[in-house]
């Protein structure tokens, strides 16, 4: 293509209003690179690389000179290549505010409504909301959750980020929110009887000493932000769009040619010069929204040496608007077609528009909004991913494309069963282009709907989708043609041709149901180890789809022929009525501070998270925003792909001859037990030496001078193995294999003996599945070797900092007083970060000490997944003996966590595991035992909860069972075994002062639980596909680490001579705002605002020996060392104050250092009385206290699909007396999302190999905006402080997500109600997650009665539940 005089190849651009002028651009880079390592603006963060989790967001604005309009849009950086910036502007988060000049209303509102945890998702939660805000002054709240859509965030819940940004909306403004709306539980202010009541405090004075039962409305809060001190939102203040972009036309229309080491980038500006480059490049790759390209190329490693832009080809990007249908340029934007057809839909009759109206429908549930802004039509259709959401449309529509080519000219192709021709191919010629996409518009005869299920229904791909179109004979119910698309039924979209050809001439009633459905089934089998897994559910979702359209085409035609087709039913109307958009709403409520106590003292106070404005800024410095060393080289990793296997051989060779690769490491280079790390014993190498033993395990790792290269150059390594058996993946493999680490138990009283005795025996089996921690910033670290004495400082995203500084000094033989870990803050952690991390530090320590050069990694998230482990899997299996009257009389659990290839911490999560069985009930006769399983999986870790939510999911499912079987309300049951204060458990530790009755009975009243469901019950009995279960779950969690020596803390306080404070402890920040409780914590005892006092980081050389960030107590324990520091420092101040008692603060610390007295103070704290379980003697006192919590959760269930909704939760939770409700109540709502993931949405998939199959948000759901509680109604117990922590308080980061255990079995009670109709056993099996696949299939019915499954053990399945 030769080059003209228009052509461009220097890529200019805005970015927050300065121009960027980049002569040398590879097209290889993104905009997120280009900002992070190029502008240096690391605001914007890498949460995936692809497009899944929003963390990346900024605002692209583009001015259309035609029709003098300049438009916004939010995109992905991760996904958009910086070539394709040109002429445009770019805003970040930096560009809209800053802490330095001016917040954004948008900024300071999610920052001070704590939607800001960990930080590391908020600039793009941020962005999203300006975007809108953008186009849109006063957007209305369903707008907001559209633009939030393709958004993630992992710590908050969701909730205050809602609340945050409401009052910017129409629905905000007006008052129409829902918001507050808690005269209930103003009304429920009583309480019930207390079960503890004697307080003796011995932590630090306490705001109020005694419990109380009554409370004035004044006692009560129920918002955690002044609406009133927010600023409005003014338009006019917004920055400019740049007038040279306006003015230089030609920035539009040049045609532009970027030549990089390996790719080249051409934006052609006419068809002319667009057919010409296919017709030389023909393996060229037409990029818009390079939503498909770009994820090819980092995650599928492929290289494609020419990329052409088409968006500046007007005869690709225009729409015609015909007499027959609409023609799309190929390369218009899923947005813009929205917007088109929103219009046309308004403006044209119903019957007219019934495709569009169904691509409408299908778009709301496609990707995200950041996606959609830049993704084109012809994209979609072009990639040909078998679970297209526009394909099984187009098909259905008989959509006609028109192809061109610079040789042949145009051509015309319907899109029909013909146009696929295998995996993402087609009939496209290779130097064809899809031109436009006709669709025509449909008759009064003709109706056409769209169906999909995913995982998740906001952002998520489908599992099956389908695209239904019939048209009748003129004026009749006879079917004259009938079109059916699936996707996920096959390697493309498919038809079920013979089904649509046995179906013409047929009328519409029940028998053209019941042949459709046995044709489709027949017409689209499924193998059995198809990928993708869910066979039968994949089936029985393609009939459950044309049960649907069979429906609403009934629907249809009977008010069209009111004589000919009965009418639907109600239940038959709610069956296919669409997801319906609910405005969240939610209440809180917590008790006030004491109207004596000073308006100084923030305890108690609804205080911001200190770092809450930084990070709504991007101003908050993580590990990899920090700025780079002018030697520094950065880390590529070499990882087994073998579960178990012999190391043949490892040949680095070809990725040292690269150039700037600068060394490669393996465990040649750790002789012995420098190689070793282990948190309980040491069996896990940093690199595998003599074999592998799962695919992940870390073999080797190049250091090049980019990150680019290093991971290119670690792909070069080749390693040769030979596989060794057994290959054991599953629980069920290690229990068949005896494969075990160790096994414990745990009894009292007889459990054999009692279960003879008992009246009635259950036993049952539970499988609980893992989950991926999915920290929004993944496992991050910069070792910078300090070239004396063996000394090495390492900035590190962990929980530990003294377990990664132990053991970087055993790696690199050096005492540990060389080595210094800091810690800033983290991007979420959950445990994930507590020993995990040691495999991706120390091999960056190793190379930093040997080359002497700083070396850098982030862990990609798909390394990140595959690498690191999780939550374990478990398998319960249990036999309980009850009475009649519903009391446990004996209960023996065995449980099997399955804790992957090394220990790590899988001892102490089945220990936590088996004290968790007996969850709030009492029973004297019991009997756990434990196994940990060695697997061939990436070790399991330490997450949230740590083996307790599945020791009390496990005695759930004996609760609902056993009731089930008895007939008899669940909550009667629970409240008949529930524990009462002085009452022992199964290891013997007195239960004191127990809150749970007064959680439970406030729950149910605050839920009005009574009422609801005798509703409930009404809605099950009126609606056949439709259900709704309800139900109540108390919890109860033992607070402090079971072993008894990490139960300590320091602290560390200097006081400078300008009063100014600098606090030092031992926990890490990863958003639980555990820094800003501490801040609270000093500024009490210290009696000075909090703005004097500081928190840097947390480094191993100020603070010593620490204890992990974890078990809940890191507040506990460190806010005993915070207080004892500053008593200390107050003592020695004693004498001065006493001289001078009117005089500041700043007086009297210059008075002290002029007196020569020490303003630097250590603190310490061990808690009392805790003693590690001895399993020999079966003695000992694991807890420090006990949390208690109630909630209440009603879900609606689809029983077509198995979608499912949350309607409403309501949670009471013993907090203590809060030392922060803003900071406690985030807690309980992000803990409860999360467990609410962990139980309905989030399923690892493992190949029956090993091989971790869902290494991203695309594959693995964690729960978005539309999945919490559209009702979220949270209280904090008041009247229960705790004399065992500090002030009072209880810990909060772990317990409440035991709470979704209501959502969960909710769901359960709503399948019990269809089973019930269907005359099925009550007490039935459902594993956990409850996915939309086990819900539809445990909703058996007379479509998934049609359904054959494989005899297991017949077929390989694609996954394994392991
Ligand atoms: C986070 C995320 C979520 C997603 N969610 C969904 C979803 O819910 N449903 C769904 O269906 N898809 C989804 N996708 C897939 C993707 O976004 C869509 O397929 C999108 O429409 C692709 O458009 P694009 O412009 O980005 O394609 P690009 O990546 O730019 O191009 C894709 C392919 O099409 C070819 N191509 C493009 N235009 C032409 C043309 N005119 N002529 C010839 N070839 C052409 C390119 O050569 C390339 O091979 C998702 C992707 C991501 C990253
Ligand atoms: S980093 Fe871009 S969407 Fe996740
Ligand atoms: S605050 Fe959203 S991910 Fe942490």
């Amino acid at each position: 293509m030769p080059e003209t005089d228009e052509t461009n190849s220097t890529l200019i651009f805005f970015v927050n209003g300065k121009k960027v002028v980049e002569p040398c651009v590879d097209p290889e880079w993104t905009l997120l690179y280009y900002l992070r390592n190029i502008l240096r603006l690391t605001g914007t963060k890498l949460g995936c690389g692809e497009g899944g989790c929003g963390a990346c967001t900024v605002m692209i604005s583009k001015y259309n000179h035609t029709s003098d309009s300049l438009r916004h849009y939010s995109v992905n950086a991760c996904l958009t290549p910086v070539a394709s910036v040109h002429g445009q502007a770019v805003t970040t988060v930096e560009g809209i505010g800053s802490t330095k000049t001016r917040l954004h209303v948008v900024q300071e509102r999610i920052a001070k409504a704590h939607g800001s945890q960990c930080g590391f998702c908020t600039p793009g939660m941020v962005m999203s909301m300006y975007t809108l805000l953008r186009n849109n002054p006063l957007p209305s709240m369903a707008q907001v959750e559209e633009y939030f859509a393709g958004n993630l965030c992992r710590c908050t819940g969701y909730r205050p980020i809602i609340d945050g940004v409401r009052g910017l909306t129409f629905d905000g403004q007006k008052g129409g929110c829902g918001k507050l709306d808690c005269c209930k539980l103003r009304n429920s202010i009583q309480h019930g009887a207390t079960n503890g009541v004697s307080v003796d405090v011995m932590n630090g004075t306490s705001s109020k000493d005694e419990p109380s039962t009554t409370y004035e409305e004044t006692d009560i809060s129920h918002a955690l932000h002044v609406e009133s001190e927010f600023r409005i939102y003014d338009p006019s203040q917004e920055v400019i769009f740049p007038p040279e972009l306006k003015v230089h036309q030609e920035l539009h229309t040049q045609f532009l040619v970027f030549k990089g080491p390996r790719v080249t980038y051409y934006r052609p500006s006419s068809l002319k010069q667009l057919l010409d480059l296919k017709a030389v490049h023909d393996d060229a790759k037409i990029i818009v929204g390079n939503t498909e390209v770009g994820v090819e190329v980092r995650f599928k490693n492929q290289l494609y040496p020419v990329l052409i832009n088409s968006t500046k080809v007007s005869e690709i990007t225009s729409v015609t608007m015909k007499d027959s249908g609409i023609e799309f340029g190929a390369s218009c934007t899923l947005t813009s077609i929205e917007e088109i057809l929103q219009d046309v839909v308004k403006n044209h009759p119903d019957h007219r528009t019934r495709v569009f109206t169904a691509i409408l429908e299908m778009l709301k549930w496609f990707s995200g909004k950041q996606i959609r802004n830049c993704a084109a039509i012809g994209g979609n259709i072009m990639t040909g991913s078998p679970i297209s959401d526009l394909n099984p449309l187009l098909m259905a529509a008989e959509a006609t494309l028109t192809l061109c080519s610079k040789e042949r000219g145009e051509r015309q192709v319907v899109m029909n069963h013909r146009f696929f021709t295998g995996y993402r191919k087609n009939i496209v010629l290779p130097d064809e282009i899809l031109l436009s996409v006709h669709i025509p518009y449909t008759q009064e005869d003709e109706y056409l709907y769209g169906y999909k299920q995913a995982r998740r229904r906001d952002d998520d791909i489908a599992i099956v989708n389908a695209g239904m179109r019939v048209i009748f004979e003129a004026k009749s119910t006879v079917v004259k043609r009938i079109v059916l698309a699936f996707g996920g039924m096959a390697p493309t979209t498919v038809m079920a041709l013979n089904t649509m050809k046995e179906l013409i001439g047929k009328q519409w009633n029940s028998s053209l149901l019941e042949t459709g459905t046995s044709l489709i089934l027949k017409d689209l089998p499924l193998p059995p180890s198809a990928p993708g897994g869910m066979i039968e559910y994949r089936r029985a979702l393609s009939v459950s789809f044309f049960f649907k359209f069979y429906m609403t085409v009934r629907g249809g035609l009977n008010q069209r022929f009111p004589d000919l087709v009965d009418p639907l039913t109600e239940e038959e109307q709610r069956a296919i009525q669409v997801h319906e958009y609910r405005p969240p709403k939610s209440s809180l409520l917590y008790q006030k501070v004491p109207s004596g106590q000073t308006s100084l003292d923030p305890i108690g106070r609804p205080m911001t998270h200190t770092s809450a404005l930084k990070q709504a800024t991007g101003e908050a410095i993580y590990v990899d925003d920090m700025p780079h060393f002018e030697n520094e080289l950065y880390a590529g990793f070499v990882y087994s792909n073998r579960a178990h296997a012999k190391i043949i051989s490892i040949d680095e060779t070809d990725a040292l001859l690269m150039d700037g690769v600068e060394g490669f490491f393996c465990a040649r280079d750790l002789p012995g037990e420098r190689n070793k790390i282990g948190v309980e014993i040491h069996d896990e190498e940093i690199f595998a030496s003599e074999k592998v033993i799962c695919v992940g395990q870390l073999i080797g790792m190049v250091v090049a001078k980019n990150k680019p290269l290093a991971k290119r150059a670690a792909k070069q390594v080749k390693v040769q193995y030979e596989d060794i058996k057994p290959l054991i993946i599953t629980t069920q493999d290690a229990i068949r294999e005896k494969s075990y680490y160790g096994q414990w138990t745990i009894h009292k009283g007889d459990a054999e003996l009692a279960l003879q005795n008992s009246p009635h025996i259950l036993e049952g089996e539970i499988h609980l599945g893992g989950q991926e921690h999915f920290y929004m910033e993944t496992s991050s670290h910069l070792a910078v070797p300090k070239g004396e004495s063996g000394e090495m400082e390492i900035f590190s995203t962990t929980q530990h900092p003294s377990l990664t500084q132990n053991f970087v000094a055993k790696a690199l033989d050096v005492p540990a007083n060389r080595i210094i870990c800091r810690v800033k803050r983290i991007g979420g952690g959950f445990g994930g970060k507590t020993s995990r991390v040691l495999g991706v530090s120390i091999p960056l320590c190793v190379a930093a000490s040997v080359l002497n050069r700083p070396v850098r990694k982030m862990l990609d998230r798909d390394e990140d997944m595959q690498m690191t482990g999780g939550r374990h899997p478990f398998l319960g299996r249990w036999r309980v003996g009850f009475t009649r009257e519903g009391f446990i009389t004996s209960l023996q659990v065995d449980l099997y966590a399955n804790g992957g290839c090394t220990l790590d911490l899988t001892a102490a999560v089945v220990e936590k595991a088996m004290f968790a069985v007996d969850n709030v009930y009492k029973c004297e006769n019991v009997l756990v035992k434990g196994f940990a399983c060695r697997t061939n999986l990436p070790s399991n870790t330490a997450f949230r909860g740590f083996g307790v939510p599945q020791g009390t999911y496990i005695c759930e499912d004996i609760i609902t069972r056993l009731s089930a079987f008895l007939k008899m309300d669940t909550n009667v049951v629970r409240e008949k075994n529930m524990y009462m204060t002085g009452d022992k458990t199964h290891y013997n530790q007195i239960i004191e002062r127990c809150t749970v009755r007064r959680c439970w009975d406030e729950v149910l009243e605050q839920a009005d639980y009574t009422s609801r469901k005798s509703a409930a019950d009404k809605f099950n009995k009126e609606n056949k596909y439709r259900k709704r279960g309800l139900s109540a779950v108390p919890i109860k969690y033992g607070i402090g680490f079971t072993k008894a020596v990490l139960n300590q803390a320091g602290a560390l306080v200097h006081v400078y001579t300008d009063g100014s404070v600098l606090l030092t402890h031992g926990g890490t920040e990863m958003g639980q705002g555990l820094h800003t409780k501490m801040i609270q914590v000093a500024s009490r005892v210290l009696k000075i605002p909090v703005d004097r006092i500081h928190i840097s980081e947390t480094s191993s050389d100020t603070v010593p020996n620490t204890s992990p960030s974890a078990a809940s107590a890191s507040s506990d324990i460190n806010g005993m060392a915070v207080l004892n520091a500053c008593e200390i420092l107050l003592q020695r101040l004693e004498p001065i104050i006493a001289k001078n008692p009117k005089g500041s603060w700043e007086d009297w610390i210059k008075d002290a250092y002029i007196n020569r007295i020490s303003l630097s103070a250590a603190g310490f704290h061990k808690t009392p009385d805790m003693m590690t379980f001895d399993f020999d003697t079966q003695t000992g006192r694991p807890f420090n206290y006990y949390s208690f919590g109630a909630a209440v959760t009603e879900v609606e269930i689809d029983c077509l699909t198995g979608d499912h909704s949350l309607l409403r939760t309501d949670i009471v939770m013993d907090v203590g007396e809060s030392l922060n409700p803003a900071v406690d109540i985030g807690q309980i709502e992000g803990a409860f999302i999360q467990g609410v993931g962990l139980l309905t949405l989030e399923e690892l998939c493992y190949s029956p190999e090993g091989v971790l199959l869902t290494r991203g948000p695309s594959t693995y759901k964690i729960p978005g905006f539309q999945d919490i509680p559209r009702e979220f109604n949270v209280s904090l117990l008041r009247g229960a402080p705790n004399p065992r922590a500090v002030f009072s308080s209880k810990a909060v980061g772990e317990p409440p997500l035991l709470l979704a255990a209501s959502a969960f079995y909710a769901i359960k009670e709503a399948i019990a109600a269809v089973r019930k109709e269907a005359g099925l056993s009550p007490v039935f099996r459902l594993d956990t997650p409850a996915t939309a696949e086990r819900i539809r299939m445990a909703c058996e019915d007379f479509l998934t009665e049609k359904i054959e499954s494989s005899e297991p053990g017949s077929f390989v399945p694609w996954c394994v539940k392991v």
